[in-house]
């Protein structure tokens, strides 16, 4: 069995993570990432027959059953992922029940995955459903994104034409533009369950006063996906305040649509 620290998606996860947190988007414990891994892989490095315990996810995924998954621990730092990952991170299967995470590496001081978990597992179930070559979910606190939901309109319509606005290439990276939620008490089912429900039909979730959900088929675009939003959101930032002069206008929107082939989400655009 080949060891486990030397495997392409963990070295690429810790990585990921080292670098979110090298962006600033990861204060403290801040942030969570899931990322889907094939039973072909995980056997490379692990015995998947070997459990080492079991732990309650405390909702139902029955279309993940089987389904393996690297996971960030919750409480831990982003910071520190790099010097432990078998502390920091965990590889888990779903259970038969669908409601069971059956542990198969890492969580070593007896920890668990993040609090996210439900909104992480109901998203890949939604992001499946649109998109089956998705593998990743990733949430972090980058400061322009979240500065901005203090002070500019939750408006879906609104919030995303902004940030079209803000850099030429945004709509050509997220033509779908982005989905916002209220306020809500995070690390819960009901965020889980709304959040899912708002990637049916695009790949980044802004939580109001908190941060920000991505996904993608891996962790390379999903924190290019991030990474666009949160520069759009800071040039907002820098701006916002000053009187506007130029801006990007619809018709020229409408060029980019044409030069890179993607389609704005409908009734986005004049
Ligand atoms: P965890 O430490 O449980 O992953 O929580 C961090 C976080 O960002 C909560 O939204
Ligand atoms: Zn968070």
């Amino acid at each position: 069995m080949k060891d486990v620290l030397t495997a392409p998606f963990m070295v690429e996860m810790i990585r990921t993570i080292t670098n979110m947190y090298n962006h600033g988007w990861d204060e403290r414990n801040g942030g969570n990432i899931s990322l889907m891994l094939d039973e072909k892989e995980v056997a490379e490095y692990l015995d998947i027959e070997n459990v080492l315990r079991t732990i309650p996810t405390g909702f139902n995924a029955p279309s993940l059953v089987g389904k393996y998954f690297l996971v960030t621990g919750t409480g831990k730092y982003f910071k520190n992922v790099q010097y432990d990952p078998e502390r920091n991170l965990g590889i888990f299967r779903i259970a038969e029940d669908a409601q069971t995470a059956e542990l198969l590496w890492g969580y070593c001081d007896g920890g668990q995955f993040t609090s996210e978990l439900p909104a992480h597992l109901m998203s890949h179930m939604a992001r499946l459903t649109v998109d089956p070559a998705n593998r990743v979910v990733m949430h972090c606190h980058p400061a322009n994104i979240l500065a901005m939901t203090y002070v500019h309109d939750l408006d879906e319509v609104k919030f995303t034409r902004t940030l079209w606005q803000m850099c030429t290439e945004c709509i050509v990276v997220f033509p779908e533009g982005v989905n916002v939620l209220p306020w809500m008490l995070c690390g819960t089912n009901e965020i889980g369950e709304a959040t899912a429900e708002k990637m049916k039909t695009a790949r980044i979730v802004v939580w109001s006063q908190h941060g920000i959900y991505g996904a993608g088929k891996d962790l390379d675009e999903t924190f290019g996906l991030i990474e666009t939003v949160e520069k759009a959101a800071e040039i907002y930032m820098k701006i916002a305040h000053l009187p506007l002069v130029n801006t990007i206008t619809d018709d020229q929107l409408h060029q980019l649509e044409k030069r890179f082939n993607v389609k704005a989400r409908e009734g986005y655009l004049n």
